[in-house]
């Protein structure tokens, strides 16, 4: 590929060294590899211009959001060229009668959030990379994150998307409501499919009332089970459940022992944690309804002890060790994300860690995440280097969860890194037809070549 034919596309295109660093991988480190060039266009006509030339001259283009993703799949390969939409940003509207907001792809989700409170509303998706993460990124892998077991996944918050295809075309479906029953719906296929099918430029996202109140607790519970048993009274007794987040003893052990948290709220020496946040309307009267109920636990032996945050501050201090920052300062980090229904979640964990440990007794193995989604996070160590052991303890996991029919990917998507492992969680039929809808959007396969199929 000739760098004299992007140069057609003037003052977007840049070579410089250091920024073709920066776009060599996105946050799971592997394979890091800089791209031949990047491409950074400011409006929608120019992803369009640059999508044209590139299919007809057959050149590979990557799509990278904010480089947050955990599955490879924003990681160039050799020769390829890199599509970055962080220029692409900004608020265009807030409808507050329709309640809905219109973002350029490359927007911030935290720049998003804040526009929306701004208004008065609410944006539901939360997921700990706000900072950095883009809608676009966000729409591309179907994010989930802290609030999907009351508002659903990135899917869930999407009304309307304008994508650009592989030969340029702008396929523009900006509608801003719920109900559209009018053939297949196009917006959704985009969703998730990881920079493979499209282009995400402009969407637009349904919004909520902001909550009048929200109320966090950390509480210690007796093992897996009592913590079910707790995620559900909460939810029959209290209604609003709009996060419940699981963190195995050791995992909690960990980052609060590590300087880098600086907050140890609860003793470290219960069997198990959750963190769980309320959404309410009515501060005083959720504060008395939820101390009630969490009373009501402790009697029945669903939890052992419990800590109201007492302030926002304070909240935020107990969602930063459940997002365990912590963690990534492990060399050679493996993160895995599983998904399985509830009611399997605590054999799977103890499983996984019993056949880790054994393989890797100086290894560490960190389960945490969202339990009330089905979905669990494993951050695993193997006590040196990962390059080595990565796809043993691949095989090691994703062969339990194939074993109990779980997904091998619950939320950050198969990328380059779970792609060997897709036919463990869809059948060869389903693999089919991803293949054609991938050959009829994208015939030359220009788009994230290599990456989820
Ligand atoms: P990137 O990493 O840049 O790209 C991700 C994929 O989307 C790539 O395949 C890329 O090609 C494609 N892509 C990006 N932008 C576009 C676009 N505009 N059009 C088409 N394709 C595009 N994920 C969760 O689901 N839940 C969590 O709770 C969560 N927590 C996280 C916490 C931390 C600290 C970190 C580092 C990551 C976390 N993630 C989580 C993973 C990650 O943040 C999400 O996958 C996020 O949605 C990726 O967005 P991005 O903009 O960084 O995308
Ligand atoms: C989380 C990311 C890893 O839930 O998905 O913290
Ligand atoms: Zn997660």
């Amino acid at each position: 590929m000739s760098l004299d034919l992007l140069s057609a596309l003037g003052e977007m295109v840049s070579t410089e060294s250091d920024l073709l660093d920066k776009h060599a991988c996105d946050w799971s480190n592997v394979n890091r590899q800089r791209p031949r060039a990047v491409l950074r266009p400011r409006t929608v006509a120019e992803v369009s211009s640059a999508l044209k030339l590139c299919h007809a001259h057959g050149i590979a283009v990557v799509p990278q959001g904010g480089l947050t993703g955990l599955a490879g799949g924003a990681t160039p390969r050799a020769g390829q060229v890199v599509l970055s939409l962080e220029r692409l940003k900004g608020i265009e509207e807030i409808d507050a009668d329709s309640a809905t907001m219109t973002v350029l792809a490359g927007t911030p989700l935290e720049t998003a959030q804040k526009a929306a409170e701004g208004a008065g509303l609410y944006l539901a998706l939360d997921i700990g990379s706000r900072g950095s993460c883009q809608i676009g990124g966000n729409v591309a892998t179907n994010a989930g994150g802290n609030h999907v077991i009351r508002y659903g996944m990135a899917r869930a918050q999407v009304l309307g998307l304008e994508t650009v295809l592989a030969d340029g075309t702008v396929l523009s479906s900006l509608t801003k409501v719920m109900k559209n029953n009018t053939g297949y719906d196009l917006n959704q296929l985009f969703i998730g499919s990881e920079g493979t099918l499209g282009i995400i430029t402009r969407v637009v996202l349904r919004l909520y009332p902001r909550p009048r109140a929200r109320r966090t607790a950390l509480i210690a519970t007796a093992d897996y089970g009592a913590t079910v048993r707790l995620l559900r009274r909460l939810q029959r007794e209290l209604g609003d459940v709009s996060a419940f987040e699981a963190m195995w003893p050791d995992f909690y052990r960990y980052v609060t022992d590590h300087p880098s948290t600086g907050v140890k709220p609860m003793a470290d020496t219960h069997p198990f944690y959750a963190l769980s946040e309320f959404q309410g309307s009515e501060p005083d009267r959720d504060c008395t309804r939820l101390e009630e109920c969490l009373a009501r636990a402790i009697e029945a032996g669903d939890a052992l002890d419990a800590l109201l945050a007492q302030s926002e501050r304070e909240a935020r201090s107990f969602w930063t060790i459940r997002e365990g920052a912590a963690l990534d300062l492990l060399p050679y980090l493996i993160n895995f994300d599983v998904s399985a229904p509830t009611a399997q979640l605590g054999a799977l964990a103890d499983r996984l860690k019993a056949n880790l440990t054994a393989r890797w007794p100086e290894g560490l193995f960190f389960v945490y995440g969202h339990i009330g989604d089905g979905n669990i996070h494993l951050s695993a160590w193997a006590g040196g280097a990962m390059d080595d052991v990565a796809h043993e303890m691949d095989e090691i996991v994703y062969g339990e969860v194939r074993r109990i029919g779980g997904s091998i990917s619950a939320e950050h998507g198969i990328g380059t890194l779970k792609r060997a492992y897709l036919g463990h969680s869809r059948s060869a039929a389903e693999i089919e037809i991803m293949r054609r809808i991938k050959t009829a959007l994208d015939p030359r396969g220009i788009l994230n070549p290599g990456k989820v199929i």
